[in-house]
């Protein structure tokens, strides 16, 4: 797939993985995104998932014929981009690899290869022809090996996972009339609140490091290659990495035995009646993942939690310890739940909501054994928004 006459897409979707990094779901499919830069030399950009090499090699072939590939540049080593570089030195065994010096050790130790590989610094540049690359470090976007790469005759930015997201790329791979950035923001929020999440900080230099460059197409390692939605693509990572937020509530509760789960509904209800957006997750019934996005996306988290074993319902407390990890901030918080004998939930809740910096807008509300309207101020709580 031609993006212009020195830059292709060579990259694949898989909509038969399930669960990427089998944590997180895929109900839209994800890609690895890999891209040639053909100049008088050839660049390959990263490669893709270990299951994919035919499929992977065939794109490459699509491309060139039977042009070698004369430099690997690998910007990420995370294996859903690195599996194939064994191949790919089979398949051209005069392949230099280009990296730096923090991503050479990982290729060993995951690639096994040692020889020919050129590491190279902040802001050098390899020449190709009539084009040429120039590579920046972004230690921490996810990994400490993390570097984007630049080319600048085409203004095109190889952001690696930065600006990435689930969802498989159309059949345009870019971004268009028909496939909007709307379209996938929702997956890109989720994307980067599980993966890219607690690195907020090092997403922020990165965005300072490159706000020079005059960007006309960001080449992502998932997702569309955005070229007519770059200012929306660039804001939503910067408000996302700032842990900036809409006003509304992401509300998540699990519940046993439904007495929980009526207290939220009814909560739910009587936020939603102030006007305040209100997004609603069941723990028991789908991933944490999606809750997580919706902490990233509202500045209110309210959490519902049984008590259960002298302590918080696990996947209740499964997405708090999510949100402490990824040290989000600046969010104000509400915890409420049932308990038989012992209440516990609430208090630890806001314990870690506490230990996580946020406001605690109410001691919460702990109801025993079954739930009634009488045990339960919704409407007390949502005055509180
Ligand atoms: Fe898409 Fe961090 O690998």
């Amino acid at each position: 797939m031609r993006l212009s006459e020195r830059i292709r897409y060579v990259g694949v979707n898989d909509f038969q993985t399930t669960l990427f990094e089998r944590q997180w779901p895929l109900p839209y499919g994800v890609s690895y995104n890999s891209y040639l830069v053909v100049g008088e030399k050839v660049a390959l950009i990263d490669t893709a998932a270990a299951q994919f090499g035919d499929e992977f090699l065939s794109n490459i072939k699509a491309e060139i014929g039977d042009r070698p590939v004369d430099y690997l540049v690998v910007n990420h080593m995370e294996p859903d981009h690195s599996a194939l570089q064994s191949l790919v030195r089979r398949e051209y065994p005069a392949c230099e690899i280009v990296t730096n010096a923090k991503a050479a050790p990982m290729i060993e130790g995951y690639q096994g290869i040692t020889d020919n590989i050129k590491i190279i610094k902040e802001g050098e540049t390899l020449p190709l022809g009539e084009v040429s690359l120039q590579f920046f470090m972004v230690p921490m976007v996810h990994w400490p090996e993390t570097m984007v790469t630049w080319c600048p005759e085409e203004n095109t930015l190889f952001s690696g996972d930065a600006f990435g997201t689930f969802k498989a790329v159309p059949e345009s791979v870019i971004d268009s009339e028909s496939t909007t950035f709307d379209d996938y923001k929702d997956e890109m929020t989720r994307y980067y609140a599980s993966i890219v999440g607690k690195y907020g900080g090092p997403a922020q230099t990165a965005l300072k490091k490159l706000g020079g460059l005059e960007i006309k197409r960001i080449c992502a390692t998932h997702g569309p290659v955005w070229q007519n939605s770059i200012p929306e693509v660039v804001a939503l990572y910067d408000r996302l990495s700032r842990y900036d937020a809409d006003h509304g509530v992401c509300l998540a509760y699990g519940s046993m035995y439904g007495n929980t789960k009526k207290a939220a509904l009814e909560l739910a209800e009587a936020i939603k009646a102030k006007g305040i957006p209100c997004a609603v997750h069941d723990l028991t019934e789908e991933n944490y993942s999606f809750a997580l996005r919706d902490v990233f996306k509202y500045d209110t988290v309210i959490l519902g939690s049984p008590t259960y074993n002298n302590g918080i319902f696990p996947p209740v407390r499964q997405l708090m310890q999510a949100i402490a990890d990824r040290m989000v901030k600046g969010r104000k918080f509400i915890a409420f739940g049932s308990f038989t004998w012992a209440a516990s939930s609430v208090k630890l809740l806001n314990e870690m909501a506490s230990g996580a910096g946020f406001e605690i807008l109410s001691d919460g509300i702990t109801f025993k054994q079954g739930y009634t309207k009488d045990k339960f101020d919704a409407e007390g709580l949502a005055s509180l928004l």
